[in-house]
């Protein structure tokens, strides 16, 4: 593998001194993006993703736009879902849908764990393009949901405010829950390896939905999975564990082998490092909706977040993915106010 020409994303996953922290934004390939919407106009979004042409074409629409220092695969984490013979439609204005959700063990008769290459090989082929047309500039991340969250749309059926649906299969039916769990776990796990194969260069975990568990429900119900995935990968690749509304499980975390910990906006930086043990890195925790305040006051926030968790061990990002109408300028300040930090 030839080396990556902006390495610092690389070098804060591994601790090291850098002149600044390394920027990226979750679901930064996306709506708030006039390129990404003509793409959008043309084709439906199952589609999107699974033609490498348009997949690295739009993972790599933010990175022309702005130069983040790594670059995150456009793809969905309920591909990994759909593969295991459990059908994901992505509906205009509502978002993912599934037509006949999980709801009994009985259901569970159906889920298959897929032969990856096979029913998910689309996804290799996009990383193996978007490497070609990264062209060594910068490291490319690939991603998984969490089991849990996973669970979440697969019982649900839909998104949701509170998953109750997901939360009562849980409860009332523990042992399938389990199971589906597993599965989506190992399928997840191969998953992963063929992406390193195919040439990531670091891996994200998605738990978007964890902080709807209380403490001890998440230790059983999601990290206890997220944990046995990071086991699997952390010998050949750095993995990024972001578990939103969290911050109850960071000290576990910080103790898991992950290389970085991602961390949302309800979580002070100093609380952060503070159940963590101030040794792993952390990436975040810009609150999307402050990308709402002009330019200069972004630029503004980002110099005194940068300050509070030190450049050092420290990734850029917001505390959850960009909302759709934000406007492109103010995307754009936020990366620029990074590139021009300074310490004092
Ligand atoms: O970060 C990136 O730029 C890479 C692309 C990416 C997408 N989805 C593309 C997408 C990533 C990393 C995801 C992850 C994902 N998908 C998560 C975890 C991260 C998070 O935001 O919590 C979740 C929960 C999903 C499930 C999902 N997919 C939802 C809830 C929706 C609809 C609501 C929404 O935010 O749009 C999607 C659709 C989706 N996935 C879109 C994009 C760009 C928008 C729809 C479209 O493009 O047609």
């Amino acid at each position: 593998m030839s080396k990556i020409k902006n390495d610092l994303f690389l070098r804060a996953l591994k601790g090291e001194t850098v002149q600044r922290p390394p920027v990226w934004m979750m679901r930064q390939a996306g709506r708030y993006l006039p390129e990404f919407m003509e793409i959008k106009a043309k084709y439906d979004f199952f589609t999107r993703c699974q033609t490498p042409e348009l997949a690295s074409e739009i993972t790599i629409q933010p990175i022309r736009r702005f130069g983040m220092d790594a670059a995150i695969l456009f793809s969905d984490i309920l591909v990994v879902p759909q593969a295991m013979n459990i059908e994901v439609e992505m509906k205009p204005d509502i978002g993912p849908w599934l037509p006949d959700p999980i709801r009994s063990a009985d259901d569970l008769d159906r889920v298959i764990i897929p032969e990856i290459e096979s029913s998910l090989g689309y996804v290799m082929d996009a990383i193996k393009m978007t490497k070609d047309k990264l062209n060594h500039e910068i490291p490319l991340i690939g991603f998984a949901g969490s089991p849990w969250t996973i669970l979440c749309y697969c019982v649900q059926g839909r998104g949701s405010k509170n998953f109750d649906k997901a939360k009562e299969f849980c409860f009332t039916q523990p042992h399938a829950a389990h199971a589906l769990l597993q599965q989506i776990t190992t399928t997840t796990i191969s998953y992963l390896k063929a992406k390193v194969a195919a040439g990531v260069d670091a891996v994200q975990l998605f738990d978007s939905w964890g902080g709807l568990l209380s403490p001890e429900d998440y230790q059983v119900f999601s990290w206890k999975y997220m944990q046995q995935i990071i086991d699997a990968l952390k010998s050949q690749v750095p993995v990024i564990a972001f578990g939103k509304g969290c911050w109850f499980a960071l000290d576990v975390m910080a103790r898991s082998g992950a290389s970085a910990l991602g961390i949302d906006w309800t979580c002070s930086a100093r609380n952060a490092r503070y159940l963590t043990g101030g040794q792993i890195t952390l990436q975040g925790n810009f609150d999307p909706t402050r990308l709402f305040s002009p330019p200069s006051e972004i630029k503004k926030q980002v110099k005194l977040m940068i300050d509070s968790f030190g450049k050092d061990r420290y990734i850029v990002n917001l505390g959850h993915g960009i909302l759709p109408n934000i406007p492109v300028e103010n995307a754009a300040a936020f990366v620029e106010a990074v590139k021009e930090y300074k310490e004092e």
